[in-house]
């Protein structure tokens, strides 16, 4: 896929397909008249409003069929973005995402269109939402279907000044910020493939090889530690939960520092990467399970955000740590009712050996410690109960660092990544009491998002944050540009964070 922007109008421009974006507003056609100019084209959009057929609703997508003398396209579509007043960045994110698609069902190679207006924002940033649309949007996980059923894509999406500007950006400006949406959504869409991947293909050493793979050639250090290292370090957690695979656990160091202070304190990023989560001994219901390959969403956003960063160039040191196991079940895998002594001291009863998450985590949390860090944030498809809470469209968010909680939930909303903050009180606590340990990893029914937190609470030493990712990393169904499956979840959010630490 290739972006570009043009100082052309809709009848010179060379596309198979036109998108105009569509207001729901009275004065939809003097805009027409003021943004597109005259033209025979003009008159069948008039007659299309006029007909009251298209009202300008963000679920509206109408086909014309121009004619050679008017342009160059075969197809124009007036795709609906509501009314002004609730015009946003994700109101073009998402309308970006269905002309995208609308022209690619139709065989479009090439599609043009015009970047719509929206209050308060410049050129630069709409021209970013309609790349994210656009490039989300078409994400297919298709690689295992037959050659022939794959759609032929989309190649190129040319973006055109017209007469009325870029909304107070610079052509320049209006390009870096496709170059820079283009990489944060390469990397989401890394993440996508590594949460779609199926589980017979992935393992903990996979994990480990697309880090590898995607740091090369970049400034992103790689050290992967084995069953061996695993042992030195008394990574307890992860290698207990790996004990029922037949392959070996992983423990991967990501190192980016771009900070002029190649010391500063940095950012240091957990992510729990359980290439299957079968439950293990305390084994999950059937139905559904195969959900469960996607258990290593909180790793693909770790490894995919460290690429985004350094390929962004990032001022900002941020360390990303994944801890990776398979939770399997049989005769060598882990019990309920053992108990783990973590290389902090903490001993955990394991009361559900499908609470692997939290062991696994305990680990990079406390290896986080050796980097003074500034801020560690953790993210994991950890509980059910998260997603009892908050459904499939926001975060759970837990912690101890107030500063850099405020700081996602205002990137979570320029993103549209939302994170909700749900409370860690010192009573919770309560529910992670053992009679044998400690701690225990599992709290019982209420409150289970916070009870993992009150868990990982114990390992950690510096300001934290948790971010329970179980509803938002799969989509159970397909939205604008969220197609079902994985959804790259908190790549966007993350790297917007880590822009904004990098301009402090
Ligand atoms: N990976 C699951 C959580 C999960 C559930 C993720 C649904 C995505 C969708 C996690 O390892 C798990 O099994 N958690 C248990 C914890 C319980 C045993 C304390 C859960 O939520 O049921
Ligand atoms: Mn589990
Ligand atoms: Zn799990």
């Amino acid at each position: 896929m290739k972006f570009t922007l043009q100082a052309t109008n809709w009848n010179k421009v060379r596309a198979n397909s036109l998108a105009f974006f569509t207001r729901e507003d009275k004065g939809i056609l003097q805009d027409y008249a003021k943004m597109y100019g005259g033209g025979s084209l003009t008159s069948s959009v008039s007659a299309l409003i006029e007909s009251g057929d298209m009202k300008g609703k963000t679920d509206e997508l109408f086909t014309l069929y121009p004619t050679k003398s008017e342009t160059s396209a075969s197809r124009v579509f007036l795709v609906g973005i509501g009314k002004p007043e609730k015009l946003t960045l994700e109101v073009v994110r998402r309308a970006a995402a269905r002309a995208a698609k609308k022209a690619e069902a139709m065989k479009s190679k090439t599609l043009a269109m015009y970047l719509p207006q929206v209050n308060g924002c410049s050129g630069a940033e709409i021209a970013f939402a309609c790349v994210e649309g656009i490039m989300l949007g078409l994400y297919k996980f298709d690689k295992f279907f037959k050659k022939e059923e794959v759609s032929t894509p989309l190649e190129t999406v040319t973006f055109m000044e017209g007469d009325h500007g870029m909304y107070g950006s610079t052509s320049a400006e209006v390009k870096a910020a496709i170059a820079e949406a283009e990489t944060i959504c390469n990397a989401t869409i890394f993440a996508r493939e590594m949460e779609n991947e199926p589980s017979n293909n992935k393992f903990p050493e996979t994990m480990a090889a697309w880090a590898k793979t995607l740091a090369k050639g970049s400034k992103v250090k790689v050290t992967v530690f084995g069953p061996k290292e695993l042992k030195a370090h008394k990574m307890e957690g992860t290698l207990n939960v790996n004990k029922g695979s037949v392959k070996e656990a992983r423990f991967i160091i990501m190192e980016y520092r771009g900070a002029k202070n190649a010391k500063a304190q940095p950012v240091v990023l957990v992510g729990k990467g359980i290439t299957f989560d079968t439950g293990g001994i305390s084994i999950k219901p059937a139905a559904g399970m195969g959900d469960m390959k996607s258990d290593m969403s909180g790793a693909a956003a770790v490894i995919a955000t460290m690429k985004a960063a350094s390929d962004l160039k990032l001022n900002v040191n941020v360390i990303g740590l994944v801890a990776s196991a398979e939770n399997m079940p049989s005769g060598s895998a882990m019990r309920p009712g053992d108990i783990i002594t973590y290389a902090n001291g903490l001993s955990v009863e394991v009361d559900n050996t499908d609470a692997e998450g939290r062991l696994v985590l305990a680990d990079a949390l406390i290896w986080a410690d050796r980097y003074k860090p500034k801020s560690v944030i953790d993210l994991a498809t950890l509980t059910g109960a998260c997603v009892v809470a908050l459904g499939h469209t926001t975060t759970g968010m837990m912690g101890t660092d107030t500063a850099m909680m405020q700081q996602l939930s205002r990137s979570g909303n320029a993103t549209y990544e939302r994170v909700c903050e749900l409370p860690i009180y010192d009573e919770y606590d309560e529910l992670i009491k053992s009679d044998v340990a400690d701690i225990k990893n599992a709290g019982g029914r209420w409150a289970g998002a916070i009870s993992a937190a009150m868990f990982l609470k114990r390992f950690t030493t510096y300001p934290w944050v948790h971010l329970d990712i179980a509803g938002t990393a799969r989509s159970e169904a397909a939205t604008d540009y969220i197609p079902k499956g994985g959804t790259g979840v908190a790549v966007r959010l993350l790297t917007h964070m880590l822009k904004e630490e990098s301009k402090a």
